[in-house]
């Protein structure tokens, strides 16, 4: 063996040392792993996936006869990401969750630091109050309970209500923000006009001068899928995207943002036949197919849905939106987390 080469295995070994005693110390070796951490892109664990109506559904009815909401808190099935196991997540970010409430039942008053909404997916005569607002919910309603607002739902209807839950639970749990609150009694008091929200900032283009809203999260907590499905309906063609069909966002009407500072959410319609272009953007996404049948694929690969089935896209995955017939628009609802990326200067977006 030469000198030069015993001197090499000599100072390898002393690397080898050296790096195995580090761990005592409770530091690391950045040389070792900077590839790792610093990857040209984002390396998501979310994997894309879809939850299937069809499927799901008699498991949230059959949960109705094993749990009932009092016991429960909140009746729902949650939509756990298959690349992200043992976490409440549907995507790093964002949480999704099918949500059951029986006639006559009542969930809880409570209040928590993550944001939510509600896209009402079956059954009429359920409501949520928010801070004393009670709020009616149809089947397409869109409704709101923002950060620490006390909510709680009901059901005054003769048959199963469903909607999907959207929070901004994993972000919450990763900024270590969570806290959690139960109020004294089952339900709050009224102390507010029924839909009170909507009549004072739900008609368009109108705001109140006399008192105006000033929270982080928007005054309306319900935009009712009458509206919203007329409004995507009239858009004109100059508003279509070539990557997203016509589509529009639930905004907080003061600020013209998102309707809940961590999450936008959307409304898209694919007309008859059509095809997006294939994008991609540093926000991951939860979609809900509400009406039509239509395809969506994500990193090349194809996901068919119907009305009430469940989609997640991770962030940065190529993706395009196909309506399957050739005469019925199609219809998606989707909440993101590109208000908190755009907040922190992390948003980019890409055309194939
Ligand atoms: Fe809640
Ligand atoms: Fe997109």
């Amino acid at each position: 063996m030469s000198h030069a080469t015993q001197h090499t295995k000599v100072q390898a070994q002393a690397v080898e040392d050296y790096l195995a005693g580090l761990p005592q110390f409770h530091v690391g070796p950045l040389w070792k792993f900077l590839s790792q951490a610093l990857t040209p892109e984002p390396q998501s664990q979310v994997r894309p996936h879809l939850w299937r109506w069809q499927e799901l559904r008699p498991q949230l009815l059959r949960s109705g006869e094993l749990v009932s909401a009092a016991e429960a808190e909140r009746r729902v099935l949650m939509l756990l990401n298959p690349g992200l196991e043992g976490r409440i997540a549907t995507t790093h970010t964002l949480y999704g969750g099918l949500q059951l409430i029986l006639p006559g039942e009542v969930a809880r008053t409570h209040r928590h630091t993550p944001n939510a909404l509600r896209f009402i997916m079956e059954g009429e005569g359920a409501y949520t109050v928010v801070d004393g607002e009670k709020i009616t919910m149809s089947p397409g309603d869109f409704v709101l309970t923002p950060n620490w607002t006390w909510h709680d739902h009901g059901s005054e209807s003769t048959g199963p209500v469903v909607w999907l839950d959207g929070l901004d639970i994993p972000l919450i749990q990763m900024l270590e923000g969570i806290f959690f609150d139960p109020y004294a009694e089952e339900a709050q008091p009224l102390t507010k006009p029924l839909d009170g929200s909507v009549a004072d900032y739900g008609k368009s283009g109108f705001l109140p001068t006399w008192q105006r809203a000033t929270s982080a999260h928007s005054p309306l907590l319900k935009y009712a899928w009458k509206d919203a499905r007329e409004a995507v309906m009239s858009l004109g063609p100059d508003a279509f995207s070539p990557f997203d069909g016509a589509m529009l966002e639930y905004v907080n009407p003061v600020t013209g943002g998102p309707s809940l500072p961590t999450m936008a959410s959307f409304l898209q319609r694919l007309q008859p036949g059509q095809q997006t272009q294939a994008h991609r953007h540093s926000s991951s996404a939860v979609y809900l197919a509400v009406e039509g049948h239509g395809r969506t694929t994500i990193a090349a690969k194809t996901y068919e849905w119907s009305p009430g089935d469940v989609f997640a896209l991770p962030t940065w995955a190529w993706h395009t939106h196909e309506n399957l017939s050739a005469s019925q628009d199609a219809m998606l609802f989707s909440f993101t987390d590109a208000p908190v990326m755009k907040f922190l200067h992390l948003y980019r977006e890409q055309a194939m």
